[in-house]
């Protein structure tokens, strides 16, 4: 079998494209290393230090030298759509994992340039990615990340279904009838309205060119290996702090690691979903090993393992470190509190086993990010993205 991972370099994308090789796929990297550039430009980098794509690919060679090759081609999805043509066409994908977004929110709301690249990045990247499948592989699955981000967090009276909602209508001769719909979108930020975009642009690619499309609604990762990146301090994914671009826990682990204040917005009592980064490959992987079948429409499934608020999560982090906690005003425009429920059950019934948070795992970033201290910038704990800005 043969995979293109488009945004291959990336937290999740790195680790997903060795399970693959590891799995026996020939893996195709496509990716214009735009997060390694992006987290520098907020004046951050990874605080485990990750080599370079192509050197990567070498450690994961030695480590596994059983595996096909994992092959790389420099590509700018979203702007050179001839390549991204052309390398299909001559790869023969029977799967393309599409994983190259710009995936902060609060980058996406930083100001005019950086939304506008948001914008721009995510929205071409998915329209020439489903083009080219159409046109030069239209048997291959598609597997693409979205967010649970895109259903809003304000749902009180029902948890959240996998992508459909079932609806009552009224026909026209007056009798009730039940019609299932994507469920309505309700994103929190520029980036998660991409996602939500993202959704019209596969439903119209599935009933238009017939392409056969996994969207993976996923909550926030947490976490930072896997048994295969495990196997050599080359293959480390990267692990990110900044207010930027870390992810909650992840950035909260570090926080505690250095004797930081945890830094909760607001009232802290946001739900949200959460996913180790184990698990996020396991479910990929599972939706690759099961794809839909040829009429099928988009297949959605919610990516997560567990519904915790901000105020949760940050307590479970500080008795670790004994770091306390800090109340900061929220930069994000969010309900202070809200009632998440969601269903999860499409994964689980393909074999996914949840890993549950818990004080072993987070106290395994708490160690590597001490470990890591020297490499912390200060400067970037604190929110540097603000949802609203006072006018000029
Ligand atoms: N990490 C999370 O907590 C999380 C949660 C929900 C959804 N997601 C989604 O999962 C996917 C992967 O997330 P991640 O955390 O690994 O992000 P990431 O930024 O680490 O990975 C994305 C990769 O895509 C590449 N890329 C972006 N635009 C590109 C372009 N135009 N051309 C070529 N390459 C490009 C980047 O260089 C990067 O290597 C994203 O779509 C993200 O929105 C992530």
């Amino acid at each position: 079998m043969r995979a293109i991972v488009a945004g291959g370099d990336g937290f999740i994308g790195w680790p997903l494209s060795i399970a693959m090789a590891h799995a026996g796929f020939e893996v195709l990297i496509l990716d214009n290393g735009v997060r390694r550039s992006l987290v520098k430009e907020v004046g951050s980098d990874s605080l485990v230090p990750i080599l370079e794509l192509d050197d990567r690919i070498r450690a994961w060679r030695s480590a596994s030298p059983e595996s096909p090759a994992i092959g790389f081609e420099p590509l700018d999805i979203a702007s050179d759509a001839a390549a991204l043509h052309q390398t299909l066409g001559r790869f023969a994908p029977d799967v393309v994992i599409h994983l190259a977004t710009m995936p902060s929110a609060p980058y996406s709301m930083k100001n005019q340039r950086t939304a506008g690249f948001t914008i721009s990045n995510n929205i071409q990247a998915t329209f020439n990615i489903l083009s080219a499948v159409a046109d030069c592989a239209p048997d291959a699955h598609i597997v693409h990340i979205g967010t649970m981000g895109v259903y809003g967090y304000n749902v009180e009276h029902y948890a959240l279904p996998e992508g459909y909602l079932r609806a009552r209508v009224l026909a026209a001769d007056g009798a009730e009838r039940e019609i299932s719909i994507l469920h309505p979108m309700e994103p929190g930020s520029l980036y998660h309205l991409t996602k939500a975009q993202d959704q019209l642009f596969f439903e119209f690619y599935n009933r238009q060119r017939g392409l056969r499309i996994t969207d993976l609604h996923q909550g926030i990762v947490w976490g930072m290996d896997t048994d295969l990146t495990r196997r050599d301090e080359g293959l480390a994914t990267r692990l990110d702090y900044d207010s930027d671009f870390g992810t909650v826990l992840n950035r909260f682990a570090v926080q505690t690691a250095i004797g930081h204040p945890i830094t909760v917005y607001g009232s802290g009592a946001q739900k949200r979903a959460f996913i180790h980064l184990r698990d996020s490959i396991r479910c990929l992987m599972l939706a690759i090993e099961n794809p839909p079948g040829r009429g099928d429409r988009v297949r959605i499934f919610n990516q997560f393992t567990q519904i915790l608020s901000v105020e949760e999560i940050a307590g479970i982090v500080a008795s670790l470190g004994k770091a306390e906690m800090t109340q900061m005003p929220n930069p994000r425009v969010e309900k202070e509190r809200n009632k998440l429920t969601a269903v999860n059950e499409g994964l689980i019934r393909l074999g996914l086993q949840p890993t549950l948070i818990d004080r072993f795992l987070v106290g395994e970033i708490v160690d590597v990010a001490r470990r890591h201290k020297g490499r912390i910038n200060h400067e970037v704990i604190k929110p540097m993205s603000f949802w609203q800005r006072p006018p000029k």
